[in-house]
């Protein structure tokens, strides 16, 4: 297969920047912004650093080698990279850092472009489908003394087997999919991501398995929609079969995916059943799913699987029909309403999280008040709010009526107001309660506490020996606190 031997020989290329780099000492710092996914990208150039010398340092002055993996899903974020790439210029001159950019700001040209002009000194400037050429890239800066810029704007491949270094020895992503096809009228990750793509069955269900031998209690499944993993793939086979020749099918090589079940596995909900069955795994979770695609065995498996939590994040956007409609959800008020009924009447215990966008181009008064309207009848345990930000290239950024920034911030505070609220008095509920924590590690904030979470990712903060860390155990809640509870053993 094309990306295996494109992985083998970026593994040479691995071997030969190790050659360069020995008892040289070297270290590197690595910045990641944005989601999830783009964590999960992080560890992996992490992974391929270190197999080529490099030890991470977190502080920036003292790389050899400094990575920034962007995020370009609303605006603040390009201030941060650039404030930083200014901040890096007199750290270059004293000590000739390798600065490499990689992420989904670097698919914007306008943002490449920009680099390019003000921020000359940058060595490497990679996207999100070119992330397993990263030694090739570095071997090149290093042996050839020329500056790197490896973007495609393609479909995008998968990649197997590519070095990895977690953050964490209990919890572990696993992307399960790559790329959205929902084009959502405000949103950039499909122009930066590219089209929706799988992982096999078979690769996810390894890794899995791999992850439980090595002690991981934890797995988040992740991807920008993912209870519509294998659908590409299976419209790619129908396609196979009903529209191409052979020798058609042979030159779309995008349309040549295979795709083979494994354990049974041929959809999301099969997905979640198969991994439920991994010995040592304790506690699945997954983000995002998307409210249009959540079927009914998808629903089934949740409440089936002992090992799937019971918190849910179902992105709600908007509240109301129009705006949904405008935002192309492809749902409307009354259908998330019914959903959210439909899956607590299933799945006992269920809770859910959410994202919200306020602001959104031509909103009124009245249409963000069904916004608030189903926060309050749906009472979310989390809700993440997002004021409305203008992405170039997208339809929402073309939109007439853009609301003026007074406007979208009394409405984000009004929304925050109220989960807050929400949010207070649903945290009572828990105090006096057992809960079952997955002890994560020491606290941030106190080094003589420990810290986990609860199956609904409440942060739980408590008093105990440094070897249950890793462990799963019960704990009786004390107090609450806006952003975490206190428990006792
Ligand atoms: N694929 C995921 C979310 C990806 S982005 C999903 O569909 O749920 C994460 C969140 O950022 C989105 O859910 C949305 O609430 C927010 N977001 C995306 N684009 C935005 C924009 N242009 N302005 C403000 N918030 C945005
Ligand atoms: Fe963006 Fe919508 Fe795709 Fe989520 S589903 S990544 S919000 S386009
Ligand atoms: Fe940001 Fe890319 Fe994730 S734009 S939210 S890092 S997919």
């Amino acid at each position: 297969m094309e990306t295996e031997q494109e992985i083998e020989k970026q593994r040479e290329y691995i071997v030969k920047v190790k050659e360069i780099n020995k008892n040289k000492k070297l270290k590197y710092s690595i910045l990641t912004m944005g989601c999830q996914l783009n964590e999960n990208d992080s560890e992996k150039i992490c992974g391929m650093l270190e197999e080529m010398e490099y030890t991470k340092t977190e502080d920036q002055k003292e790389a050899d080698v400094t990575v920034f993996n962007t995020c370009c899903v609303r605006e603040n974020a390009e201030d941060k990279l650039f404030g930083k790439l200014g901040e890096l210029k007199k750290i270059k001159e004293a000590k000739g850092t390798i600065i490499a950019i990689g992420g989904c700001m670097m698919q914007e040209k306008h943002i490449t472009d920009k680099i390019k002009e003000s921020y000359p000194y940058t060595d490497i400037i990679f996207g999100t489908h070119t992330l397993h050429k990263f030694p090739e890239n570095l071997y090149k800066v290093l042996e050839e003394k020329r500056k790197q810029e490896d973007i495609l704007d393609i479909e995008g491949k998968i990649y197997e087997g590519l070095p990895i270094k977690r953050d964490s020895k209990i919890k572990a992503s696993v992307t399960i999919m790559n790329g959205c096809n929902n084009f959502c009228s405000y949103c950039i990750v499909p122009y930066v991501r590219g089209r929706e793509r799988s992982r096999t069955p078979k690769a996810i269900i390894e890794e899995v398995k791999d992850l439980a031998k090595q002690g991981y209690k934890e797995i988040t499944l992740l991807g920008q929609n993912v209870n519509s993993y294998l659908r590409a793939e299976k419209n790619k086979k129908t396609l196979e079969l009903s529209i191409l020749s052979e020798q058609k099918y042979k030159e779309n090589e995008q349309a040549n995916v295979k795709f083979e079940e494994y354990e049974g596995v041929n959809s999301f909900a099969t997905l979640l059943k198969a991994l439920n069955k991994i010995k040592g795994i304790e506690r699945i979770r997954f983000v995002s799913p998307h409210p249009k695609d959540f079927t009914d065995d998808v629903i089934e498996a949740i409440a089936t699987c002992d090992k799937v939590c019971k918190l849910v994040h179902l992105p709600l956007q908007s509240g109301n029909t129009k705006v949904l409609k405008e935002m192309n959800r492809k749902y409307t008020k009354e259908q998330y309403l019914n959903l959210v009924e439909k899956m607590k009447a299933r799945i006992p215990n269920l809770t859910l999280s959410t994202d919200i966008i306020v602001g959104f181009p031509g909103e009124t008064k009245e249409e963000f008040e069904d916004t608030l309207d189903v926060v309050r009848k749906v009472k979310f345990e989390q809700v993440y709010m997002f004021i409305y930000s203008r992405r170039v290239g997208t339809l929402g950024d073309n939109m007439e009526n853009q609301i003026p920034d007074e406007i979208k911030h009394k409405r984000f505070d009004k929304l925050k107001t109220l989960v807050e609220s929400q949010i207070e008095e649903n945290n009572q509920k828990y105090v006096g309660t057992i809960q079952k924590v997955l002890v994560e590690g020491t606290s941030k904030n106190n080094e003589e506490m420990l810290t986990g979470r609860t199956d609904n990712n409440k942060v739980v903060i408590f008093e105990g020996d440094k070897n249950l860390i890793g462990k799963m155990i019960e704990l009786k809640i004390v107090s609450e606190h806006m952003w975490y509870l206190k428990g006792n053993m």
